[in-house]
């Protein structure tokens, strides 16, 4: 019998790859979205990659009753991932409660409903947003919480605290915790991607869409850094290189091969690139120039950041794997996949 695992946000964009990825190692996962930051084609791309339709139910994580009743209907579900969150610190900033509702509210409910329905375990979707600008780096998972910069931040700094708090009261259950880096590309296939909303505020879809001539110009935010080129420095992971941990992560506790109840992983690559370095990365792996300006620094952003990877490769046995390169071809063979679907607007 294939184990159940529960995905919220499962048609978002990790959650999707994620899919993919339990699916490979033999797994059912059941997707809980309610699509208020994804969109329903989603399935039909999970489906060309593996072959199996993907068992969807449109709820709000935020709705318990329908999530008690999710549980009764899909009995058995071994491990739940939960993606479902609000993640643009942008729009945290001005709508503080939307993020604070959304992320804790889903939290707090699946963590009430695990007990009830008997499900031990859970891997979370955490983001290296919770060490702020570190003093040391690379940045190991010991490494100290700063307060947060923004809303966002905080919801994720609090959830990693409910979650230990709540792991702590009830001996049966299990967490992960996975810090993530900056995750970037697409399924190698072209069949699912990052699909932002309206203008992207992440870096590589607005690479990409200016590639595309979607953008007039790309529009690097500060040059006056105190790095080596001027620009920010981030640790950019490839997507399915990050979906494939949580495979892992599923796995470990399933296996009851966790050395905690709750344990906190690190998912980046080891290596800072800038932001001047991953435009000519792109250039390079894609042919396509992408013209842009330098305009002054976004507030709230992180000088430099990335990860030491070595609990994660040693303890969980993962690893990135993709080169920049491919990552980056894999972002753009999605950008003109879209392009071949909604035309040039
Ligand atoms: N950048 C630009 N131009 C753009 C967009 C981004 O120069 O149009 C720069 C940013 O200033 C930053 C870098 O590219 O220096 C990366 O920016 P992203 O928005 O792609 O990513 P962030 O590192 O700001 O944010 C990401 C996630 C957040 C998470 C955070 C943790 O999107 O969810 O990492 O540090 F909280």
């Amino acid at each position: 019998m294939k184990k159940k695992v529960l995905v919220t946000g499962g048609t978002g964009y990790i959650g999707s790859h994620t899919v993919v990825e339990l699916m490979n190692a033999g797994f059912t996962p059941i997707i809980v979205d309610n699509l208020s930051n994804s969109n329903i084609s989603v399935l039909e791309g999970i489906k060309k990659i593996t072959g199996i339709e993907p068992i969807f139910e449109n709820i709000d994580c935020k709705d318990y009753i329908a999530l008690d009743r999710f549980f009764e209907k899909y009995q058995g579900i071994e491990a739940i991932i939960n993606f479902a969150a609000s993640k643009a610190v942008g729009e945290s900033v001005e709508k503080p409660l939307l993020y604070y509702r959304n992320n804790l509210m889903s939290l707090v409910n699946l963590l009430e409903l695990m007990p009830k329905h008997g499900i031990n375990n859970i891997v979370f979707s955490s983001s290296c947003t919770v060490y702020g600008q570190p003093d040391v780096l690379p940045v190991t998972e010991q490494s100290p919480i700063k307060p947060a910069t923004s809303p966002y931040g905080s919801t994720k700094q609090m959830s990693e605290t409910i979650i230990a708090d709540t792991v702590y009261a009830y001996s049966n259950l299990k967490a992960i915790l996975l810090r993530y880096f900056n995750p970037i590309g697409a399924h190698p296939s072209g069949e699912i991607g990052e699909l932002p909303n309206g203008i992207p505020n992440n870096l590589l879809p607005y690479v990409t869409q200016t590639a595309r001539g979607l953008r007039e110009k790309l529009r690097v935010f500060g040059d006056d850094y105190n790095t080596e080129d001027g620009s920010c420095i981030r640790d950019f992971i490839n997507v399915v290189d990050l979906a494939k941990a949580h495979v892992v992560a599923v796995k470990r506790m399933l296996e009851n091969k966790s050395e905690k109840p709750v344990e906190i992983f690190n998912l980046g690559t080891g290596r800072g690139v800038s932001v001047f370095e991953l435009v000519s990365a792109f250039e390079k792996a894609t042919g396509v120039k992408v013209p842009f300006e330098v305009a002054p620094r976004r507030d709230g952003d992180i000088e430099k950041v990335w990860a030491d990877t070595s609990y994660a490769n040693e303890v969980l046995g993962w690893k990135a794997q993709e080169t920049l390169e491919n990552t980056l071809r894999s972002a753009w063979n999605w950008e003109q996949k879209l392009m071949s679907r909604d035309g040039n607007s």
